[in-house]
């Protein structure tokens, strides 16, 4: 009964949907056929192998028995050969996009691609005076096909995709033989639901991997953070990955990494201290991640952004996270831990640190700087068992809480010296007076929590 609503406003969609996409294939069928006709008269002379096949496969509307079109572009017509080439890729992808909203296909004719084709853009590879197609972008397009397989993959000069908020399916292409590729953004599509996409992995060069909102499940393969020495980003959040996180977590030289909203379990991998030198943003952020708060995430010294927060670690916040000098954003808000929230923590707020979440925990003290951060708004410790404070935990609740054996180790080791007593550094960032939704998209692994 409560599911009625959704389907049917889908329902409106997609017939909406076939409405658009039936009026685009009547209005491109006679451009479309030619092009066509060219890639497959074309296909002895470029000397790939252009599917005649992938053509035809899709929809009934394609010519069967295509004639020889004298009135398509030929090789010469092109820059170059390699946009040539590109060009019969396109065209082929092209009969499969079977939704089209934005009539974004309708600029994908004629022989400049350059200036031309909504989504392509050229530039020259290295040592390549020919330019090419570099960057293929369809970030918000509303594409949809159902397969990504003899497009992406066969531009061999591709350095970059983007394909945020389409509706493509079926399996990530193996991009892997594509030398100067390093962007992969499929981030909010209808992928069919799969392990991590082995292929990926192959993507040495790879800075940007994006995969966030879609049907990704199993475990995150260890590859992921030793196989891309270059990367900058790792954004898989909004997927069903379980299982626990890879040990090598650390290996990475990864500056922002989202793993947010998934079914990963077992503990934060300690080897997290080796990212110190790289790591800015983390998003732990609803998982079923459980085990003590390991110490090592204190050691994250150039970190901006660490959220654990809706997961089932325990134990206490560790002293080292007085080290956290670079914090901004500091979420462990519904999670299991408890004792002292250290006085050193709160002094952070002399510092960068902004907003401190420790809501829907087990905590029962306060040091003597929080009580400050609260007034201010920049300390949330609701729902705990902290005397004093408002809106806290029965006492039953807590009391069952605190009877259960714990285990975690205490850490009063401080691996850093003390900077500042009182206001050592110029609260700086403290005194920029931002809106939190403004705040929220000035930090990149936030950003990525939408689709
Ligand atoms: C470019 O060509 C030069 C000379 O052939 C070569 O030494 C260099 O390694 C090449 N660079 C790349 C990136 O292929
Ligand atoms: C990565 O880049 C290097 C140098 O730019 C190149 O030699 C190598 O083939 C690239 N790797 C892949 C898998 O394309
Ligand atoms: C938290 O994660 C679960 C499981 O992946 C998901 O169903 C839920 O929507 C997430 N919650 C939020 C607020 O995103
Ligand atoms: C502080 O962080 C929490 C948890 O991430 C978030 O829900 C809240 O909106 C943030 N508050 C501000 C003012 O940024």
């Amino acid at each position: 009964m409560a599911v009625a609503g959704p389907p049917r406003a889908e329902r409106g969609l997609a017939f909406l949907c076939f409405l658009v996409s039936c009026a685009a294939l009547a209005g491109a069928s006679q451009p479309s056929r030619e092009d066509l006709d060219v890639s497959i008269g074309g296909s002895g002379g470029g000397g790939i192998g252009i599917g005649i096949g992938g053509g035809g496969g899709q929809g009934g509307s394609s010519s069967s028995s295509p004639a020889p079109s004298p009135s398509g572009p030929r090789p010469c017509d092109f820059e170059n050969e390699r946009l040539y080439r590109a060009y019969l890729v396109i065209q082929q992808f092209r009969q499969t996009v079977s939704c089209d909203p934005m009539d974004i296909t309708r600029s994908w004719s004629g022989t400049d691609l350059c200036s031309s084709y909504k989504g392509f853009f050229c530039e020259r590879p290295p040592n390549v005076t020919d330019r090419t197609i570099a960057s293929v972008d369809f970030n918000g397009y509303m594409l949809r096909s159902d397969s990504l397989q003899s497009f992406v993959d066969s531009l061999p000069d591709l350095a970059l995709f983007h394909a945020n908020s389409n509706d493509f399916g079926g399996a990530v292409p193996a991009l892997g033989g594509l030398q100067y590729f390093y962007e992969l953004d499929l981030s909010n599509n209808r992928l069919a639901p799969a392990p991590f996409p082995a292929d990926v992995l192959g993507l040495t060069n790879a800075t940007f991997i994006d995969i966030r909102f879609n049907s990704f499940y199993g475990e995150l393969p260890a590859g992921v953070f030793c196989r891309f020495p270059r990367i900058q980003a790792i954004f898989v959040n909004n997927n069903q990955f379980s299982g626990s996180l890879p040990d090598n977590i650390g290996q990475s030289p990864v500056n922002y990494l989202s793993l947010a909203n998934n079914r990963f379990t077992g503990e934060i991998p300690r080897s997290i201290a080796r990212n110190a030198g790289t790591l800015l943003e983390v998003l732990f952020l609803n998982n079923s991640l459980s085990g003590c708060l390991p110490y090592e995430v204190g050691l994250l010294e150039k970190a901006t952004v660490i959220d654990a927060g809706t997961n089932r670690l325990t134990g206490t916040i560790p002293a080292s996270f007085a080290c956290l000098r670079k914090v901004e954003q500091l979420n462990l808000a519904d999670n299991l831990l408890y004792g002292e929230v250290p006085d050193a923590l709160c002094r952070l707020a002399f510092g960068r640190l902004k907003n401190l979440t420790l809501s829907g925990n087990y905590f029962t003290s306060l040091g003597s700087c929080c009580w400050d951060l609260i007034k201010e708004g920049r300390l949330n410790v609701d729902l705990n068992c902290i005397q004093w404070a408002p809106n806290q935990r029965s006492h039953e609740e807590c009391a069952k809480f605190l009877r259960q054996p714990k285990s975690c180790p205490v850490s009063d080791y401080v691996p850093c010296r003390p900077k500042y007593s009182g206001s050592g550094e110029p609260a700086g960032a403290a005194a920029e007076e931002e809106d939190a939704a403004a705040a929220e998209y000035r930090y990149r692994t936030y950003s990525a929590l939408h689709p």
